[in-house]
């Protein structure tokens, strides 16, 4: 049985179809990247996913059981993490309390389990040194470190990382790669919206290609970025 199901979902705002009859599985340990150009639905997808949208139509499931009623927070605490494609940390807040609050209410943790958690996410994700520093005064990588910091803290069995590595250099990119690398090894699922390729194809074990909200292909990698759905819709793009 596949962990998550995504089956024939469909949303619309107003007349515009954002996702349009879109249909996939995520198995258990497995990582996926989700390609397609901007204001293809993908940051929509994730949000029908994580409950911060409704469907119009279709089902999610969730090991064989539907997740629709459950509310974005009720999602969370049933495996659910996300980072969103623009952070907002509690910038008054330090980073280490951005990530005990994720500890507490995503797991609902004692205040010394959160605190324990929070301090192994902030190992974990390099940012340990600034776990004093305000939310408000980090660099781009660091933030999206924390964003990513934050989606850890609830202990997520199905990861969704929305353009993590959207901005950085490629050195910082590399390090982002690793890290998620290691997160995949922890046993997490992992679903990655991403336009810079090669980060996804270091990760992923199949990618999903999706336009105007509908697939256009998915699978293999490799299959999928030499296909010609995928080259036309790029035709002209720089993708990596
Ligand atoms: N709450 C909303 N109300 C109305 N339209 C929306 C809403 N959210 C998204 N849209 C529209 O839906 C379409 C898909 O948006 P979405 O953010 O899912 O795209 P995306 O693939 O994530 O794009 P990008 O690569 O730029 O992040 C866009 O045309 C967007 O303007
Ligand atoms: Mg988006």
């Amino acid at each position: 049985m596949s962990l998550l199901s995504v089956k024939n979902i469909s949303k619309n705002f107003g007349a515009l179809k954002v996702t349009n009859d879109l249909s996939f599985n995520l198995k258990e340990g497995e990582a996926i990247g989700v390609l397609g150009p901007n204001g293809a639905g993908k940051t929509t997808l994730f949000n029908l996913i994580s409950g911060d949208l409704k469907p119009d139509s279709g089902d999610i499931l969730l090991n064989g059981n539907s997740i629709l009623s459950l509310g974005a927070a009720d999602r969370c605490l049933e495996g659910f993490g996300r980072t969103y494609q623009v952070p907002h940390p509690f910038e008054g807040m330090s980073v280490f309390e951005n990530v005990f609050v994720g500890a507490v209410y995503g797991n609902n943790h004692s205040e010394k389990e959160a605190e324990e958690l929070a301090l192994n996410v902030l190992e974990q994700t390099g940012l340990i040194n600034k776990a004093e520093a305000l939310a408000g005064s980090l660099s781009l990588l660091e933030r999206k470190r924390l964003e990513l910091a934050k989606a850890l803290s609830t202990q997520p069995k199905i990861l969704l990382l929305d353009e993590i590595a959207g901005g950085l250099t490629e050195h910082e990119v590399h390090d982002l790669i690793e890290l998620i690398q290691n997160i995949r090894k922890n046993g997490v699922s992992i679903i990655w919206i991403e336009h810079i390729v090669h980060a996804l194809l270091s990760v992923v074990d199949r990618i999903i290609a999706i336009n105007f909200g509908e697939m256009l292909i998915q699978g293999d990698p490799q299959i999928v970025m030499n296909s010609p759905e995928v080259k036309e819709v790029y035709m002209g793009i720089e993708i990596e």
